[in-house]
C-alpha cells in the first residue's frame, strides 16, 4: 500500500486529482458526472430492477441509479474493499436513506450473488485495476438475467499520449532510455492499467456470451500550460491504492537519482509549456 495513499477513498477523493488546478478539478469533476450520465442512459434502469455497481467506490454511478428508482427497486453498492462500502454507507445515513439498496462487499471476480438475478450491472473504471479481465466479466455475465446488460466505462491507458512524445530529446537526459522503458512498462501483460484495448475487451465480452456487445472507443483531446511542480505530483501519485508510481515504475529500471533527475528535467521542460494529450476510453452496453 503507498504512504501517500491509504486505501480507495483518500484516492477518490484526493489522489485522482494530484497535479491538478482547482479549474481542472471543475473540469475533472464534470467529465465524471457526463460519464455517469452516459452509463445511466444506456442503462435505462425501470424502478422495480435489480441494478448493481460493480467496484462502486464512493458511489458515483449506485447514487444516481438509487435516484432514478426513487429507492423503489434494488440499487446494489458493491466493491471489494470495505472503506468505499462504509463510505457510502455513512452518505446513505446522512441522508437518511432507508430502503432500496444493500450492500456487498466482494471482488468483481467472485461476485456474491446468484446467477441471472440482476437486470442491469453498472461500472466504471474497475476493470482496468484487475489483471486478468476474463474471469471478472465471465461473472458478471453469470449474475445477469438473461436480457439484462453491462454498461461500463474503461480508460484505454495504453494508447493514451506517452511522457516522450510531449518530449524534446535535446532537453532531457537519457531520453532514449526513458522512452524505451516508458513503452515497456506500457506494453507490460501483467499490468492491469495498459493490459488491454477496445479489441481485447470486445472479444472477453463475446468470450463470455454476450452477443454483439457494442464496444465504443472514444478519444478525448486535451490542452493545457503546465504549472510548477505539477509533474512531481504525477510522477508520485500512484494510479491506485496499490499499484507503483509512475516513479516507482521507473525506478525498475534506473536507480533513484536518475528517476529524480528525470523528472527534474520533465518539469523544467514543460512548466509554462501547453501539452496536447490525447486519452482514449471505451464506453460498453451489452446485453447478455
Ligand atoms: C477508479 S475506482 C472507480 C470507483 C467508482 N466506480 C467511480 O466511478 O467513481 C475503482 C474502484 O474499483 C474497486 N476495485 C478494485 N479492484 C476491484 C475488484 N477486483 N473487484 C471489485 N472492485 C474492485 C476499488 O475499490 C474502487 O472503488
Amino acid at each position: 500500500m503507498s504512504n501517500i495513499c491509504k486505501n480507495w477513498t483518500e484516492w477518490l477523493k484526493k489522489n485522482r486529482f494530484a497535479g491538478q488546478t482547482p479549474e481542472m478539478i471543475e473540469q475533472t469533476t464534470k467529465w465524471l458526472e457526463a460519464v455517469r450520465d452516459v452509463i445511466l442512459v444506456y442503462a435505462e434502469i425501470k424502478q422495480y430492477e435489480t441494478v448493481i455497481d460493480i467496484g462502486c467506490g464512493t458511489g458515483l454511478l449506485a447514487f444516481k441509479a438509487l435516484e432514478i428508482q426513487d429507492c423503489k427497486g434494488k440499487v446494489i453498492f458493491s466493491d471489494k474493499f470495505r472503506d468505499c462500502l462504509e463510505d457510502c454507507k455513512q452518505i446513505l445515513d446522512e441522508a437518511g436513506i432507508k430502503y432500496g439498496y444493500q450492500l456487498l462487499e466482494c471482488p468483481v471476480e467472485h461476485i456474491a450473488l446468484p446467477e441471472s438475478t440482476v437486470h442491469k450491472a453498472l461500472m466504471r473504471s474497475v476493470l482496468v485495476h484487475v489483471v486478468n479481465k476474463q474471469p471478472a466479466i465471465n461473472e458478471i455475465y453469470r449474475i445477469l438475467k438473461p436480457g439484462g446488460k453491462l454498461c461500463a466505462f474503461e480508460p484505454v491507458i495504453r494508447s493514451n499520449t506517452r511522457y516522450w512524445e510531449i518530449l524534446d530529446p535535446l532537453h532531457i537526459e537519457k531520453y532514449e532510455d526513458f522512452k524505451k522503458a516508458e513503452n515497456e512498462i506500457m506494453e507490460n501483460p501483467l499490468d492491469s492499467l495498459c493490459n488491454f484495448d477496445e479489441n481485447t475487451l470486445k472479444t472477453n465480452l463475446q468470450t463470455a456470451g454476450f452477443t454483439i456487445p457494442e464496444v465504443k472507443l472514444q478519444e478525448v483531446k486535451s490542452s493545457y500550460v503546465v504549472q510548477p511542480n505539477m509533474v512531481r505530483e504525477w510522477f508520485i501519485n500512484p494510479p491506485s491504492p496499490n499499484q507503483p508510481s509512475t516513479k516507482e515504475r521507473f525506478m525498475k529500471y534506473f536507480d533513484e537519482a536518475t528517476v529524480e533527475k528525470f523528472m527534474s528535467d520533465v518539469q523544467n521542460y514543460l512548466t509554462g509549456r501547453q501539452i496536447d494529450l490525447k486519452t482514449n476510453a471505451v464506453f460498453i452496453n451489452a446485453i447478455k
